[in-house]
């Protein structure tokens, strides 16, 4: 049994949070090096989202989604985090059909290594029976992707007095039910203030303003990777994929330049190995120049050999 790591973000910190009114820090992560980044910044909480049909596998939508991308993602991201909670986002079709399906499928995240699922919609029985297994849950409410064309495209919600008490409701029905955790996205930040308050447990928003328990930006989003569009409420704090693209420029120039690679980078050989290598063979060494410790050879070039082995061995420095 392993022991408990003394800065493994659990539940019980992220209850104290919103407790102590300290806002808590998510973002997506859906590979290796992402999880390191992201938990090595110190994030509270990594989810691995359905949004890594768009940004990294170039889908117009989370849709396409299967279940199989995202254990794969979810796997990669829980051996890159150590101490982030880790939350697997149920895909399209994975928790619609059945509470057996949906009890499955969320079971399969928790052995990637997930700590909480994500499911979208106000799905109450489906929601319970994923938490009556023992598994945590936070609810999605608001702007749900999976049910856009429902609501007439990718649109803010609880505009209104009435969609936010709507929301409300879905909302104490979803903590009535057992469920962890809720995010909100896409409304205005009055209306996720009143449902943040009115909740025990702790409410995250994105593009649901500055009133709830803590923030999920998407990590492309806020860090330049992702270039499709950018809503109102993401801002971008690097421009990573703009640097990465001058560094592949700059190794294009370098390497078709000849400046790449460079001593530095090129592997040792022994001055011996080297002479049996080309003291005996078809070739024969015009200069050999040891310049560094290692013995790396340098302004040394081969040309075809025309010398007899002896006559070569004594060319050899
Ligand atoms: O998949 C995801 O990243 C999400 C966020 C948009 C909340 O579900």
């Amino acid at each position: 049994m392993p022991a408990n790591d003394k800065n493994k973000v659990t539940i019980l910190k992220l209850r104290r949070q919103k407790r102590q009114g300290t806002k808590t820090v998510l973002t997506t992560a859906y590979d290796y090096p992402q999880a390191n980044i992201a938990d090595g910044a110190g994030v509270d909480a990594i989810l691995v989202g359905d949004s890594l049909g768009m940004t990294t596998m170039g889908y117009k939508s989370t849709i396409p989604v299967t279940m199989e991308d995202m254990i794969r993602s979810a796997e990669s991201v829980s051996r890159g985090a150590k101490n982030a909670f880790l939350i697997g986002d149920m895909p399209y079709m994975s928790y619609q059909i059945s509470n057996e399906e949906a009890v499955l499928n969320a079971g399969k995240f928790v052995k990637a290594g997930m700590d909480c699922v994500k499911v979208e919609g106000a799905m109450v029985e489906r929601i319970k029976a994923i938490c009556d297994a023992g598994i945590m849950v936070m609810s999605h409410l608001g702007l749900t992707p999976h049910t856009r064309a429902k609501l007439g495209g990718y649109r803010v919600q609880g505009k209104t007095a009435a969609q936010a008490e709507i929301i409300l409701e879905q909302a104490l029905a979803l903590e009535e039910a057992g469920c962890s955790f809720l995010l909100l996205e896409g409304m205005p930040r009055e209306s996720a203030n009143m449902i943040a308050k009115k909740l025990t447990i702790p409410v995250y928003g994105i593009g649901a303003g500055d009133k709830v328990d803590g923030q999920l930006v998407i990590f492309h989003d806020l860090m330049g990777l992702f270039w499709e569009f950018k809503s109102k409420f993401v801002k971008r704090y690097c421009e990573a994929g703009q640097i990465m693209q001058n560094a592949l420029k700059q190794y294009a120039a370098e390497v078709r330049g000849g400046v790449f690679p460079a001593e530095e980078n090129f592997y040792a050989i022994k001055e011996e190995e080297l002479e049996k290598l080309l003291g005996g063979g078809n070739w024969k060494v015009e200069k050999v120049k040891y310049e560094t410790d290692q013995g790396f050879p340098t302004n040394h070039s081969v040309t075809p050999n025309t010398t007899t082995k002896n006559e070569n061995k004594k060319k050899v420095q």
